[in-house]
């Protein structure tokens, strides 16, 4: 029989409740060993990125089997329980199978709504993107869930205890029919009783209580602040003094837009505004950058090489095109590699203050970078850069 009576679980109950047990149990598996794994060599971080991808993939494969289970346990009947004399006992082990339908939910949730809060590393192995409709790219949003994901799992980890306990206790000692019911279908129990509201509310303020707590923790900051950290060059020859700033970069990751900061760095500009030209010399602290949950990639050799080629270096001439459009011309010297580089930017003047905006897209492939994505698959060929200053004239 595939549907529930009041004394037995269906097959497809049956088959859900396993399937889903098999894929929690290994996605805990994964998500224990992966968190000790060493992460030193790039090998290993390959490693760790199959397996935390594998993770996430059962994690989500748990939320959408745990959908159709629910669904499908609301239009079945919900089997009695076999000593409903046993107040507390059956109490009990209903607000454990509420806890864990509740774990079922929302286990896969928060790791899915950290990772689609800083898609990146380790992708769900599928085709639908990694980012989530009403998530926004956030660090401090990925640290939330993260920190919900960890206390759920200590809160699965005892509702299993507790049901693994209550399934093997009748079985072994009892010698009743509880396991047989889910393992065979066997039939047991008398006849209808009420379900009492207790048990799914006590559940419910588990979860609530989890979440809340997920929530209401002080989130680190978001690192290193973004912007504005502009340092001041050693000599500076120029007539502008640069402000405030940002130096930004944007990569297509797993279809997901990555964004990343350069946020040290100098910039020696000598303009002249009545003749619209001039010259600018930046140099980069490139080993500041940060890029969301890949920062440690994006430094290593296979990318910036920051231990190698700790400075980026952009030295052009200024010209400007009509009105506020300017172009600058140059050389960008990044992981040792010279490209000529055109920047456009707008320069707005106020009095002494100017205020410059630019964007402009590289290919990664003509620094040498992430010669081991032949293809746009895990990494996109084109980076956007994005910079804007303000400056004020010196005396
Ligand atoms: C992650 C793993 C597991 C989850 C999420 C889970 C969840 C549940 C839930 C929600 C129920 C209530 C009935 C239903 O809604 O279908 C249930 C029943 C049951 N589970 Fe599990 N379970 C898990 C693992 C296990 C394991 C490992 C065992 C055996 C050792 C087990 C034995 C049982 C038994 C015997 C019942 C029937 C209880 C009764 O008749 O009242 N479960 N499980
Ligand atoms: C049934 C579903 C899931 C279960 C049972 C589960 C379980 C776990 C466990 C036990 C850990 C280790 C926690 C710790 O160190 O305290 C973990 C970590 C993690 N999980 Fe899951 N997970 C599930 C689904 C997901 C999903 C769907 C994603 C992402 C799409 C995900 C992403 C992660 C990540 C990124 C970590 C590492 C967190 C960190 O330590 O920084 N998980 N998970």
């Amino acid at each position: 029989m595939m549907t529930n009576t009041p004394q037995s679980y269906g097959g497809v109950a049956r088959m859900l409740h396993w399937l889903i047990a098999l894929l929690i149990l290994s996605a805990i598996g994964l998500g224990l060993y992966t968190e000790d794994m060493p992460r030193d060599t790039d090998a290993a971080v390959a490693t760790l990125k199959t397996l935390y991808s594998l993770h996430k993939t059962i994690g989500v494969t748990v939320f959408f089997a745990a959908l159709v289970r629910i669904l499908w346990a609301l239009s079945q009947p919900k089997p009695v329980p076999l000593h409903p004399e046993r107040r507390l006992e059956t109490f009990a082990a209903e607000a454990v199978h509420w806890a864990l339908y509740g774990a079922m939910l929302v286990m896969p949730l928060s790791g899915w709504i950290s990772h689609a809060a800083q898609a990146g590393f380790a992708p769900i192995l599928w085709p639908f993107g990694q980012t989530l409709p009403f998530v926004p790219q956030s660090q401090t949003i990925a640290h939330s869930f993260e920190i919900i994901h960890k206390i759920s799992a200590l809160v699965l980890y005892a509702a299993l205890a507790l049901h693994i306990a209550g399934a093997l206790k009748p079985a072994v000692i009892d010698r009743d029919a509880t396991l047989a019911r889910m393992t065979r279908g066997t039939a047991a129990g008398g006849a209808r009783v009420p379900h009492g509201l207790a048990a799914p509310l006590a559940a419910l303020v588990l979860w609530a209580a989890v979440i809340g707590t997920g929530l209401l923790l002080p989130a680190p900051d978001d690192g290193p602040a973004p912007q504005g950290q502009t340092q001041t060059a050693a000599v500076q020859t120029g007539n502008w003094q640069v402000t405030e700033g940002r130096l930004g970069f944007t990569v297509q990751q797993m279809s997901a837009a990555v964004s990343g900061q350069l946020p040290v760095w100098s910039a020696d500009i000598a303009y002249d505004p009545a003749t619209g030209s001039g010259t600018v010399t930046v140099q980069i602290d490139t080993t500041a950058l940060t890029l969301g949950a890949v920062t440690d990639q994006a430094k290593g050799t296979e990318f910036f090489d920051t231990a190698a080629h700790p400075t980026a270096g952009f030295t052009a001439q200024i010209t400007r095109q009509d009105g506020t459009a300017h172009l600058a011309s140059g050389t960008l010297t990044l992981r040792g590699m010279e490209v000529p580089v055109t920047l456009p930017f707008t320069l707005m003047l106020d009095g002494d203050t100017a205020t410059m905006q630019g964007q402009t897209s590289l290919d990664r492939r003509a620094f040498g970078m992430g010669a081991s994505y032949p293809d746009e698959g895990t990494v996109g060929f084109a980076v956007t850069v994005d910079v804007a200053l303000t400056a004020t004239r010196r005396g």
